[in-house]
């Protein structure tokens, strides 16, 4: 079948899409939930097999015109959603074989210089994805040192966070911080190291992304809502890139399966209700030295899957205990 083609097409490689699909195993059909539709990688990918249906979500405005082209030659099979994967129990009544998420930015957020996520661009400071109730300036320019530098610290790692919490504030007594480029200058300063490995700026403009599209919450509530409308033997599938989000990953698919540790003082011992998936193997798939070459972004990617054991499904209220100390951050108000 011939596939759409909008200005965005291209702009986006998906990471590790043959494993995707083959954890899918979509050659019989089914119901497939692709929660972070980006350019529409795995979605498309999926809808090539005949019997399958697809329910996507993004929570930024900008794919729209990519889903609906896909909705165009899909028609019943494709269904997208303009909203955060937080929410996606309130659109389906059906059950999934599998529901996808592929965390973070796409290449077309990342390479449109205009949303501020790049450290190479000089536009306005912003960051949000879509649907979000502060950017970047505001948090920049608002909050208090502390604040900014727990932001840095806890969702970055950021080692010189105190510095350049510091700087950022100094700064800002003299003028607004408006630009992206205004901030890079004040993290170049502040940093101790000469940094090799990495860009400098990286790991606080990870943590004011985190910070600004809540997405620690996001990734909670929407795993847990996953689980919920997944059928027995139905797969959920996490790509992430950066550790908070694997840790996360990797503490509820460890301690919500049968095979879970007995010895956890977040969890009740020996609960049946725990058992939200078979035995998990703590297995991360990574991507190929290949795919790693053609799309440098794979890099960092971590792929984890867990095998939905059953109907039942009790709140892992245990999941949201354990990361309070990072939704209570992501909640701070200046
Ligand atoms: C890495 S891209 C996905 C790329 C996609 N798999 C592909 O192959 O084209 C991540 C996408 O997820 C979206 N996203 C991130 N967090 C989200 C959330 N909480 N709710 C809905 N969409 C989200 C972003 O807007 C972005 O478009």
């Amino acid at each position: 079948m011939k596939l759409p083609h909008t200005s965005l097409e291209g702009k986006h490689l998906p990471v590790m899409i043959d494993e995707v699909i083959k954890i899918c195993n979509p050659k019989n059909g089914g119901n497939f939930m692709d929660c972070t539709f980006g350019a529409g990688g795995y979605s498309k990918e999926l809808l090539k097999f005949r019997a399958t249906k697809v329910v996507a979500f993004d929570r930024d405005s900008q794919v729209i015109e990519l889903a609906n082209k896909l909705k165009d030659n899909f028609q019943s099979r494709f269904v997208f959603y303009n909203k955060k994967f937080s929410k996606i129990d309130l659109t389906s009544p059906n059950k999934f074989d599998a529901v996808i998420f592929d965390l973070g930015l796409s290449s077309i957020q990342l390479d449109d210089l205009s949303r501020g996520f790049s450290f190479r661009s000089k536009s306005e400071l912003n960051m949000s994805m879509g649907q979000t109730e502060i950017s970047a300036k505001k948090v920049v320019n608002t909050y208090s040192s502390q604040d900014l530098r727990d932001i840095l610290k806890i969702f970055g790692e950021e080692q010189d966070a105190t510095k350049i919490s510091r700087n950022i504030v100094k700064e800002r007594i003299k003028n607004d911080i408006k630009t992206t480029d205004e901030l890079v200058r004040i993290i170049k300063r502040s940093k101790k190291k000469d940094y090799k490995k990495i860009n400098e700026s990286t790991k606080t403009f990870q943590a004011i992304r985190i910070f600004v599209n809540k997405e620690v919450n996001e990734l909670i509530e929407g795993v847990i809502k996953a689980t919920k409308i997944l059928k027995p033997g139905g797969k959920l599938i996490v790509i992430s890139f950066h550790s908070i989000e694997d840790k996360i990953i990797k503490f509820y698919f460890k301690n919500f399966s049968k095979n879970r540790s007995r010895s956890n003082k977040y969890l009740p011992e020996n609960v049946d209700y725990l058992s939200l998936f078979d035995d998990y193997k703590n297995k991360v798939i990574k991507a190929s030295s290949k795919e790693v070459k053609r799309n440098p972004r794979s890099r960092s990617a971590k792929l984890r899957v867990a095998i939905r054991s059953s109907d039942k499904f009790i709140d892992p209220e245990e999941l949201r205990k354990k990361f309070k100390y990072l939704t209570d951050l992501e909640k701070r108000i200046a």
